[in-house]
């Protein structure tokens, strides 16, 4: 199969109706908040047990497309020596994996931030397909105040998500490009569209100057949200409202698919969020769809606990979370549902 076959191979896995993407790509002190928060350690094998209970859990191919993984997680295997990428394909489940190396100060643009990852992409891209992945992500952060993202943060970090998008397809891979505009801070929903809009007009302009082909991407952003700090909570309308009016005056046709980060939403806000574009604004030129960490796993990591006794209980709340969000990606979800165990 040559990049392009690939290519469309993958994007057309991606993109199944109905369905969406689980990022359980958490680094390794990612993972470690997140375990501590519920008194796990952070050890290889609880990272092991924990993503393996996910991916072995019956029936996650009704609701999932595709799941990032961590690169650790690439050589590890479940409780039957099977390795996890295996498990994943045989439920018809696509691995994919996050390929940027963390980030830091942008220097000459203060508050602003820069992904780390490019050098060497192309070989390490060769191995994680050895190992099974067939997608990539990467993320780009975007802190909001009074001043930032600055002019030079904005264009800095899109020549970036561009660059490694381009590397991706040159290898066969499809990139989730991953601007985060970041809840952090008590700024308006409106200066949150304000700042996303900027970001994601240069994102695709620089992705046009690279040549990367939209249509075999994924594009990650974040909901149109107020900061966390700010008094007033938006309604889901509202949220959806403003979301699909930036996605529309910034997101080409021919992307085919936007599956949203949850940034710090509750797992049940954000499922209600993105129910209400796909009720709200349905026949958008592309789907409306979800690739969520933390308003996937925050139930089902309190319902484990680090415990094998418990390994069933969160299984039921990792497929109730699934459920609840392939509903929305139809516009079927009801806060009522969320009774049904
Ligand atoms: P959240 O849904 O927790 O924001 O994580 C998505 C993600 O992959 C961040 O890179």
């Amino acid at each position: 199969m040559n990049a392009e076959e690939e290519l469309q191979r993958t994007i057309a896995a991606l993109v199944r109706p109905d369905r969406g993407i689980l990022a359980a790509d958490e680094s390794l002190p990612t993972i470690g908040k997140r375990f501590a928060a519920v008194g796990v350690d952070n050890t290889e094998e609880n990272r092991r047990a924990y993503r393996a209970l996910m991916f072995t859990t019956e029936g996650i191919g009704e609701y999932l497309n595709g799941v990032i993984l961590f690169e650790e997680t690439l050589d590890q295997t479940a409780d039957d020596g099977t390795p996890l990428p295996v498990v994943l394909a045989r439920q018809g489940v696509v691995p994919g994996v996050k390929v940027d190396k963390g980030k830091g100060p942008l220097p000459g643009a203060p508050g602003d931030q820069v992904t780390y990852g490019l050098d060497g992409l192309a070989e390490r891209l060769a191995q994680y397909r050895e190992k099974g992945a067939r997608f990539a992500k990467w993320r780009e952060v975007y802190p909001v105040s009074e001043r930032n993202p600055t002019p030079l943060g904005i264009e800095a970090n899109a020549e970036m998500l561009a660059r490694y998008a381009a590397v991706c397809q040159a290898e066969g891979f499809v990139p989730i490009v991953e601007p985060e505009v970041l809840i952090d801070g008590d700024h308006s929903l409106e200066r949150c569209a304000e700042v996303s809009e900027a970001v994601l007009h240069a994102v695709f302009h620089a992705l046009h100057r690279h040549r990367v082909v939209l249509e075999y991407l994924i594009l990650k952003p974040s909901m149109i949200v107020p900061g966390r700090d700010h008094p007033r909570k938006a309604t889901p309308e509202e949220v959806a409202e403003a979301t699909v009016r930036v996605l529309r005056r910034t997101v080409p046709a021919a992307v085919p698919s936007v599956n949203f980060l949850s940034g710090g939403q509750g797992p049940e806000e954000a499922t209600a969020n993105l129910n209400a574009m796909n009720a709200g604004f349905p026949g958008q030129p592309w789907a409306l769809s979800f690739s969520f960490a933390r308003a996937i796993q925050e139930p089902v990591m309190v319902a484990w606990a680090g415990r094998a006794r418990n390994v069933e209980a969160a299984r039921r709340a990792f497929r109730h979370r699934l459920r609840m969000n392939a509903a929305a990606r139809r516009g079927e979800y009801r806060p009522g549902l969320e009774g049904g165990g």
